[in-house]
């Protein structure tokens, strides 16, 4: 049977295993897997055929040109979605295509398109391109009804039978990833199940009625199933609902369930091509908060040594601690295609009570680049917000007009602003509205003690640490600030997908601050961080560790927070703002795990080079919370592509610990040829807006065209991290480690004119991953042979 390790686009920072045994932990249930599909990522430069008779070739022509081009298939339709957007960093053009075939979404198929000045610099492929079989379940049209009430009723016990799925001693959940599981099911336990499920059908649903009734001659047209989806849905609860109460409830009496459900047409989306037709809203859905969201698309699957497209039912499922984002086969409505956790609330931050003027705040906290509480003493810090980041500080949320232009300006006393909303969560609830937070007055000084004390038992330690709560939200939201604006100012923007309530009229999608959770009371010794979306709050866990007396608070360390913001980056960047599905399992996974260690530790380090750990404060441990810490020495961290043959390396965690690893060698390269800069943040604009070079940036000598040249860090830090998060944009949705290495190579050539080629090219194959790197056998969720590389391209020798 195969298997597969869950990761999660709600990505938490690990689980310790020595932890495992301390009390019964709560733990988040989480569903991720999605089936293998083909997808390439290839880089330019391409010229693009307009080049030749328009000097200035509008990109989304280019695209345009360049998807007639790679698409021949006359069923196929391909749509360029609008978060699509222009990187005002780098003059980079970034296209999302979405498919349609027949006119229906196909969920996992696309392209992303990366133009400047009309030239394709690379792109990401995973086109359905139609199979060399003949899929079988594309071919609905003739004989749905009676291939559904075949494999159907063969599984009808499986149907009511939930997925148990506790999970394994390091925190993933295992699951089965073709739905073979449920091929064990005992017919006869459910033998009752049966029965009503089929009552609910003849009520309720056009597709079941005839499958029950055993007289399916209506001419079925897939886009008039408006009650299909159902069963699906139902079925899908028994596999993700946590509660193991209301699942046997629902098989017990799954008539009464089924029949409370019921179905409305939703058209408020209805202008996005293709995503949205045909969308249904499902209300009164077992274990879920608000209406489930569900419409007909297409799947693209393995088959027969090609791909095929599987008509699936679509959801979006809001729950408490999950948001998934799920297909099941329509013809099979006990199988789960592909399963996403977006986690997280979907609810528009409203504005603070209490607006109320204020002079510019000052904070009591370990000023950015201290770690944690052992790296040096706290000190009073200035608001010191970034103008182009955050125009009207950290404090005040702006309210637009009908016209979207700025009306009036809210200013807040407390921690809740345009960027972050932070706040106590010592209930670990999904609510966050009224909980509290400190108010600071009209002088906004939020300063306040932290001076923990050794307490007796583990329930003295929780009081104590509640004592100091308003410190560690005021040192949460100063943490979370800062780390708003110093990546808007590498290019983490508002067309890109960033987390702000307003968006100043400069693009993408308002409304998602994000929530930050202060001692989060849903668990303990980790964090997690929910991205959905553009659009749509971001929301971070962030929890007291129980591996000290007093109690370790990750709120007061900032790699932790920082690799926390770091998935919100990395996922809103790769594969498009309103594709939140690009790094949630395998190597994909791992390396949304692996920049957010980078990224901390690139933060924290200092002009003296130094090892680093993860987390080695709040975990209590020299060594941190990963296998080594993260060096340039072989000894002290000797991990290389092949590690990752290892099993014990097929779990997000492990495999991050290796892509950090090799950003970290990288950098150095960078460093030793650029030199340190002892800050990462960019000058401040002059006052007519543009931005100074200072000892910070300098201009490119080249550009792909001659036009528009960048300004590029100067140094080999904040290079690197330039290079990082503009890679991101550029790489494809769910991509390798090959494909990554090949973006940020791709990124230096768009920035630099490629004069780091050889430098990237040196510090990846240090670690194995050399051109010839190669991997045999590789598995959606990990595993395979790796063969190490450590050769360099002969023209760097
Ligand atoms: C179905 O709805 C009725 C009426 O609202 C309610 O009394 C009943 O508890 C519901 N049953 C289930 C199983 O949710
Ligand atoms: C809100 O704060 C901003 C910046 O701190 C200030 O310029 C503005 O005057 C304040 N607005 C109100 C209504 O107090
Ligand atoms: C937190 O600060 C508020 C003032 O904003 C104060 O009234 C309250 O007592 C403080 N809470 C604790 C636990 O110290
Ligand atoms: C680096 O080390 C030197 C010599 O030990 C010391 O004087 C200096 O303060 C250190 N710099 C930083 C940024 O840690």
């Amino acid at each position: 049977m195969r298997r597969l390790l869950a990761g999660g686009v709600v990505a938490s920072l690990f689980l310790l295993a020595e932890c495992d045994t301390k009390a019964n932990l709560p733990r988040r249930k989480s569903l991720s897997f999605a089936p293998d599909i083909h997808a390439s990522f290839i880089t330019g430069p391409f010229t693009s055929p307009l080049n030749a008779w328009d000097s200035e070739p509008d990109p989304v022509l280019v695209a345009v040109e360049f998807i007639s081009e790679v698409s021949s298939d006359d069923r196929s339709s391909l749509y360029i979605r609008d978060d699509s957007y222009t990187d005002s960093n780098t003059g980079v053009t970034h296209v999302y295509v979405r498919q349609l075939v027949d006119d229906i979404e196909v969920m996992n198929a696309g392209m992303n398109i990366n133009i400047k000045d009309g030239i394709i610099l690379s792109y990401g492929d995973s086109l359905y391109r139609g199979g060399d079989a003949e899929p079988k379940d594309v071919d609905v049209h003739k004989a749905f009804c009676a291939a559904l009430e075949e494999e159907f009723s063969a599984h009808f016990a499986d149907f009511m039978k939930p997925f148990d799925s506790n999970p394994p001693s390091n925190g993933q959940l295992v699951m089965d990833h073709s739905g073979e599981q449920f091929q064990s099911a005992d017919a006869s336990t459910f033998g009752d199940s049966r029965y009503i499920f089929q009552d609910h059908c003849t009520e309720n649903a056009k597709i079941t009625s005839c499958m029950i009734a055993n007289d399916c001659q209506w001419d079925l047209d897939l886009k008039d199933y408006s009650t299909g989806p159902l069963p699906a849905i139902f079925r899908f609860m028994l596999t993700a609902s946590p509660d193991k109460d209301l699942i046997s409830n629902m098989v017990d009496h799954g008539r009464d369930y089924m029949s409370n459900m019921t179905i409305t047409d939703d058209d408020t989306d209805g202008d996005d091509v293709g995503r949205y037709l045909h969308r249904n809203l499902i209300e009164n859905v077992p274990g879920t908060v608000s209406p489930v969201k569900a419409w007909f698309a297409f799947a693209q699957v393995p088959y027969g040594g090609s791909f095929a497209l599987e008509p699936v039912w679509k959801f979006e499922v809001e729950m408490e601690n999950n948001w998934y984002e799920a297909a099941v086969t329509v013809h099979a409505p006990y199988r789960i295609v592909s399963v996403v956790d977006w986690v997280s609330d979907s609810l528009m931050a409203p504005l603070p009570k209490k607006p109320e003027a204020g002079p510019g705040a000052s904070y009591n906290v370990f000023k950015w680049g201290l770690n944690d509480p052992e790296a040096g003493r706290r000190s009073i810090e200035k608001e010191h917000f970034d103008a182009l980041a955050s125009p009207l500080g950290w404090h005040s949320i702006p309210i637009s007009d009908a016209l979207g232009r700025v009306s009036t300006v809210t200013n807040t006393t407390t921690t809740w602003g345009n960027n972050i909303i932070a706040h106590e969560n010592w209930e670990g609830k999904d609510a966050w509205e009224d909980n509290y937070r400190p108010d600071a007055g009209a002088q906004l000084a939020f300063d306040y003690i932290y001076n923990p004390k050794v307490t007796d038992g583990s329930e003295d330690a929780m009081i104590e640490a509640k004592k100091y709560i308003n410190a560690s939200i005021t040192q949460l939201f100063y943490t979370s600030n800062l780390f708003h604006d110093l990546f808007y100012r590498y290019g983490f923007d508002e067309v890109s997908g960033n987390f702000q309530h307003h968006n100043f009229g400069r693009g993408g999608k308002g409304d998602d601050a994000i929530i930050v959770n202060a001692q989060d009371g849903s668990g303990f010794n980790n964090a997690n961080f929910a991205t959905p979306p553009d659009g749509q709050n971001g929301r971070c866990r962030m929890y007291l560790w129980n591996t000290a007396n007093p109690y370790r608070d990750g709120d007061l360390e900032a790699g932790i927070v920082i690799h926390e913001l770091g998935h919100g980056l990395s996922t809103r960047l790769t594969g498009g703002p309103a594709n939140s599905a690009c790094l949630v399992f395998g190597e994909a996974g791992g390396m949304g795990e692996g920049w957010g260690d980078f990224l901390a530790t690139t933060i924290r380090s200092t002009k003296n080079y130094s090892d680093y750990p993860m987390g080695a404060w709040a975990a209590n441990t020299p060594r941190g919370i990963r296998n080594f810490p993260y060096s340039l020495d072989t000894t002290v961290n000797p991990s290389t592509y092949k590690t990752l043959d290892k099993p014990s390396y097929w779990a997000v965690h492990a495999t991050g610990e290796v892509w950090a690893e090799m950003l970290w060698v990288v950098s150095h390269r960078l460093i030793a040829k650029h030199g340190f800069s002892e800050t990462l943040f960019p000058p401040a604009p002059l006052s007519d807006g543009t931005i100074p070079e200072g000892d910070f940036y300098r201009l490119a000598e080249y550009t792909l065209s001659g036009k528009r040249k960048p300004l590029i860090p100067k140094h080999g830090n904040s290079l690197m991290v330039q290079l990082v998060v503009n890679a991101m944009k550029l790489q494809p949705c769910n991509p390798s480690f090959f494909d990554a290495r090949d973006a940020i190579i791709n990124a230096d050539m768009v920035l630099t004119g490629g004069e780091n080629l050889c430098e990237l090219w040196q510090g990846f194959a240090e670690r194995g991953l050399g051109p010839n790197a190669r991997v045999i056998g590789r598995m959606p969720w990990g595993g395979g042979f790796h063969i190490d590389d450590f050769s360099i391209p002969s023209a760097c020798i």
